[in-house]
């Protein structure tokens, strides 16, 4: 067993060891408690891992306390699309050929909320993800292309390329250039090649989603994806109808 003692000490040195002053009682901090027969990991390196993804998943302050538990399905087009997002949470492993969610509706319909319950729904299950608005994305393209990205900029790029999930937020919004659009059909591309899960959200109607990303994004989009209608009811503004939200 002397191998598994080596990959005790190796694992203690990693950043998902724990810290020494709170040593795991289970595995005196290694992370994996082995026995004579086989070795196992430890819940508490489950749980600094599932920390330190979700650390890294780039969701916004607002959203962060938002899960699939807090979205209230008080009405019929509420609770529709709840059942929707969690049979999609569900069936993810199985359904490799279909790896995404396009959530569409008005402003305030809870499009966000819901790809963001996905996104951390997927996660505890053990994949890493990242959670990207459309005019930060762009933004980043275009640090990235100025030569002098920041770190963060570098570290969010390269894993929005292949981390199991992508929550793709408000496609199509802003004000697209060419080159933008450019990088935006290349990683819908690639992600669409590699069978690699976009859950996205848009409150555009098909015809501007077009004209903003291209047909050969929407297409590969909405190919990929269950498409999934919150409706017309803004939960920020219940007062307001529909009429005067135009
Ligand atoms: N059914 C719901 N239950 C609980 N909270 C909700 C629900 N729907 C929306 N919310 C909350 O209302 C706010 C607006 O929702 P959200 O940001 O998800 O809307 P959106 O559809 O993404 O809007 P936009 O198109 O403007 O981006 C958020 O704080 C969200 O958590
Ligand atoms: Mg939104
Ligand atoms: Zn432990």
């Amino acid at each position: 067993m002397n191998f598994l003692r080596d990959i005790q000490s190796l694992r203690k040195k990693t950043e998902d060891a724990f810290p020494d002053e709170e040593e795991c009682p289970h595995c005196d901090g290694y992370g994996y408690i082995v026995t004579d027969s086989d070795v196992r990991i430890c819940e508490c390196l489950k749980k600094r891992q599932l920390e330190r993804r979700l650390r890294h998943s780039n969701i916004p302050a607002r959203y962060k306390s938002k899960t699939l538990e807090t979205f209230k399905a008080d009405l019929d087009s509420r609770r529709l699309a709840l059942r929707q997002v969690r049979r999609f949470v569900e069936e993810f492993d199985s359904s490799p050929e279909c790896p995404g969610l396009f959530l569409y509706g008005a402003p305030g319909t809870g499009k966000t909320h819901l790809a963001i319950g996905a996104l951390k729904a997927l996660i505890e299950k053990g994949k890493s993800g990242i959670f990207y608005n459309m005019v930060s994305l762009a933004q980043d393209f275009r640090k990235q292309a100025s030569g002098e990205p920041d770190e963060d900029t570098v570290e969010r790029l390269e894993l929005v390329q292949d981390v199991d999930v992508l929550a793709l937020d408000d496609l199509g919004a802003g004000r697209l250039t060419d080159f933008v659009q450019e990088q935006i059909y290349s990683l819908v591309d690639h992600r669409y090649s590699e069978n690699r899960c976009v859950i996205v959200t848009s409150n555009l109607g098909l015809r501007k989603l077009e004209e903003q990303i291209t047909y050969p994004v929407l297409s590969r989009v909405r190919g990929m994806c269950f498409t999934v209608s919150t409706g017309d009811l803004d939960f920020r503004n219940p007062d307001l109808v529909p009429s005067a939200k135009k």
